[in-house]
């Protein structure tokens, strides 16, 4: 992404201290900040407390993780994933990520493990980057086709997206937002509807500064809008990233996707997930039921953060204190509300008979 003309990636490592860097992205979008990740702890720290978030990027800060771990201790290969592991359970690119680190490095000499652990983050970095650029290439002809139904009718085409599945939810470009990104470069003209995501506000924060960034029309909505918006005919695609899709199609995404997707069903909306292929967890044959859903503070729903009239970062409570709460952080969509699911490998249907060829 670009930042004030810079190109900057949601991760990084520097060569010239030989530490991970990150963009802080609690707080965006007042503040742009980067953080150096030195240790195990502050890998986890980043992860739990949200610097970092969306499922890639989670999994390339966990292979950072390991890394940071072993250039300290080199015979920490296990323990460090075991704790990376812990920091947060939807996303499934955690695990992917841990669990090719191990199979790398578990046969390594202690002296060159580091060295080989570094290696292997970098090019899980690279590789990230270009999987991203190819879901937004594969995804863009589906925007392209619903445009050329609708330009002799209306100015822009209509996208409603949920959350940040954007440049910060990835090391680059993005999932869901990579699609629209290489629409909006194709000379489609795209606006999007994006829903603030309570409680953390991920579309308030960071999706309205990328789309900013990009220069790409958007709207910022109430997360209860996407219904009235899709039942009078003003959103003409809804497009959604995914921490975990199951093996026949059930797309787990920040809670509220679901009533989404229902919405779209029951407005003839198109409803598409874009996914690299290392966010589907072929061993769960179904989400609904078995995805493990992150549950998280209470306080990130009875207070909202911001930043008052003189710019000082403030937070107030919005319900009774000792008020019970209970924070769902995902939910699973079901297959049969899914469209399609665009991945760094074309499009597919949301099924397992479809999903299946991505194994072979
Ligand atoms: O809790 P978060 O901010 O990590 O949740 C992120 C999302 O739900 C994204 O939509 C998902 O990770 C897909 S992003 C490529």
């Amino acid at each position: 992404m670009k930042i004030a003309g810079e190109h900057v990636q949601s991760i990084w490592y520097d060569l010239d201290c030989d530490s991970v860097k990150i963009i802080d992205q609690t707080l965006l979008p007042h503040e742009f900040v980067i953080v150096e990740l030195n240790t195990l702890s502050e890998v986890c720290d980043a992860i739990c407390g949200m610097k970092v978030r969306g499922a890639p990027l989670i999994g390339v800060t966990a292979a950072y993780g390991v890394y940071l771990s072993l250039r300290k201790n080199p015979d920490s290969l296990q323990q460090a994933c075991s704790k990376l592991l812990e920091t947060r359970p939807t996303a499934i690119n955690l695990k992917w990520a841990l669990e090719r680190m191990k199979e790398d490095l578990s046969q390594e000499q202690s002296i060159d493990i580091a060295d080989k652990a570094l290696e292997q983050c970098q090019l899980i970095e690279k590789e990230d980057i270009l999987i991203c650029e190819s879901i937004g290439n594969a995804g863009a002809p589906i925007l392209r086709e619903l445009w050329e139904s609708r330009k002799n009718s209306q100015r822009y085409l209509n996208i409603l997206t949920h959350c940040n599945a954007g440049a910060l939810a990835a090391v680059d470009w993005g999932t869901a937002m990579s699609v629209i990104y290489k629409a909006s470069d194709h000379g489609i003209p795209v606006h999007v509807w994006v829903d603030e995501t309570r409680p953390r506000n991920q579309g308030a924060s960071l999706t309205c500064w990328e789309l900013s960034k990009k220069g790409i029309p958007h709207t910022l909505i109430v997360d209860n809008a996407g219904g009235h918006l899709m039942q009078t005919g003003q959103v003409d695609v809804c497009l959604v990233g995914s921490d975990r899709t199951a093996a026949n199609g059930d797309v787990c995404n920040k809670i509220g996707t679901y009533l989404k997707a229902l919405a779209a069903r029951a407005n003839g909306v198109p409803f598409y997930a874009a996914v690299p292929v290392s966010s589907i967890d072929f061993n769960l044959l179904t989400g609904v039921g078995s995805i493990p859903i992150e549950e998280r503070s209470g306080e990130e729903i009875s207070f909202v953060h911001g930043i008052s009239a003189a710019k000082e970062p403030i937070s107030v409570r919005i319900c009774e204190d000792g008020t019970s709460t209970q924070n769902f952080a995902f939910d699973v969509t079901p297959a049969e509300l899914v469209t399609g699911i665009i991945t760094e490998r074309g499009v597919f249907e949301a099924t397992e008979a479809s999903l299946q060829a991505l194994l072979d």
